[in-house]
């Protein structure tokens, strides 16, 4: 196996990369871990498309002496940015160990999200997985270790992991599952793997309408929500329903059973919140709007028989997702009854995509 150390009688020629990566939506949730970002419970997502980062990775011989560090500019949306830089400084300072190449060149990340910073859109899956992507195809142009596809992904999405655990599931097109269960061959706690040939076609022409109920920043951080599931009593039975779940959503996405599909979507969102609630100390990350937005889309499912379906994140947001064939009729539902629970109006129209890109 190759060191992955730069020969530093022969420099490296500057250069760069470039990767857009996008977020994903957890429909069985990733919630609680172990070790370095070890999941208690497999997760399944679906991959997103319009809510995306792009990220710009520049490298050259480092010309500093090596204090221990990587070197690192940073700029967010062409603003330098401190808090975004130490998070990233950090990161690439945990890898440097397996891949002491970091520490040997001078890196200079340009970045950016195509939907609003502050739109209290989550960002770590698309920024961590573009960011991993851009250090897999840097390894691979110095040392040509990564030229095999799959070993590419794999590394990228244990990299990811790395960076934001939930990040590693946007390296696959359509749909991906992080941790190891029994119902998909070749699944790991490592990374995640693609699940888009196992599922239904109609699950590939999915929406996601994130109606966006609250910008504002969570009071309680995913980071610290994960750390009290360890004093959570529901805690155990969680992860066995998670790992059951995993496979009756299987199986209904194989089988295009959107009815099952729905329920199981719908009570793994209200389980991760539940959950929340019966933390010590308690807290609750949904807002009267969205609880207003579940009951309606319950209402409006039972009147039209349309297959819309909540799910939500670690946040007040809801996310609203349905097959393309019905979406005339649900933006107008969102429009006449839906928005009006939305900050500013703003709705994130996303659907499901086929991945990240390098540019
Ligand atoms: O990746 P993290 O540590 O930000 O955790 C994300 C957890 C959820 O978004 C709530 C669920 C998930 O599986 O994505």
């Amino acid at each position: 196996m190759s060191r992955l150390i730069l020969d530093s009688s022969n420099p490296v020629a500057p250069g760069q990369v470039i990767w857009r990566s996008p977020s994903n939506i957890a429909l069985v949730k990733y919630w609680g871990k172990h070790g370095i970002q070890l999941p208690r419970n497999p997760s399944l997502s679906l991959t997103l498309a319009a809510s995306f980062t792009d990220t710009l990775l520049e490298y050259a011989p480092r010309e500093t002496p090596d204090d221990g560090q990587v070197e690192l500019d940073f700029f967010f949306h062409e603003q330098e940015n401190e808090a975004f830089r130490t998070k990233i400084l950090e990161f690439l300072n945990s890898l440097a160990p397996t891949m002491p190449f970091l520490k040997q060149l001078k890196f200079t990340i340009r970045t950016g999200n195509s939907f609003p910073h502050s739109a209290g859109i989550a960002s770590s899956a698309s920024a961590m997985s573009a960011l991993a992507l851009c250090l897999c195809s840097l390894e691979d142009r110095l040392f040509g270790t990564l030229r095999d596809a799959d070993a590419f992904d794999q590394k990228a999405s244990v990299l990811a992991r790395l960076g934001s655990g939930s990040a590693c599931r946007s390296i696959f097109p359509h749909a991906a599952v992080w941790g190891a269960t029994q119902f998909v061959p070749g699944s790991s706690d490592d990374f995640a793997v693609p699940v888009g040939d196992l599922i239904n076609p109609v699950f590939k022409d999915f929406h996601d309408d994130i109606l966006i109920v609250s910008r504002e920043e969570k009071s309680v951080s995913s980071r610290a929500g994960h750390a009290l599931m360890d004093g959570n009593p529901y805690a155990e039975p969680r992860y066995a329903q998670a790992r059951a779940r995993m496979g009756a959503l299987l199986e209904a996405m194989k089988s295009g059973d959107l009815a099952t599909f729905g329920k199981i979507v719908e009570d793994e969102a209200l389980t991760l919140h539940a959950l929340m609630m019966c933390s010590n100390p308690s807290y609750t990350l949904m807002r009267p709007d969205s609880l207003a937005i579940i009951e309606k889309v319950r209402q409006y499912r039972a009147d039209t028989g349309n297959p819309v379906y909540f799910t939500l994140d670690a946040g007040p947001n809801v996310h609203l997702i349905y097959p393309g064939d019905i979406i005339t009729d649900v933006r107008k539902f969102i429009d006449d009854h839906l928005l009006e629970h939305c900050e500013d109006n703003y709705v994130q129209q996303d659907w499901v995509g086929e991945g990240p890109e390098e540019k």
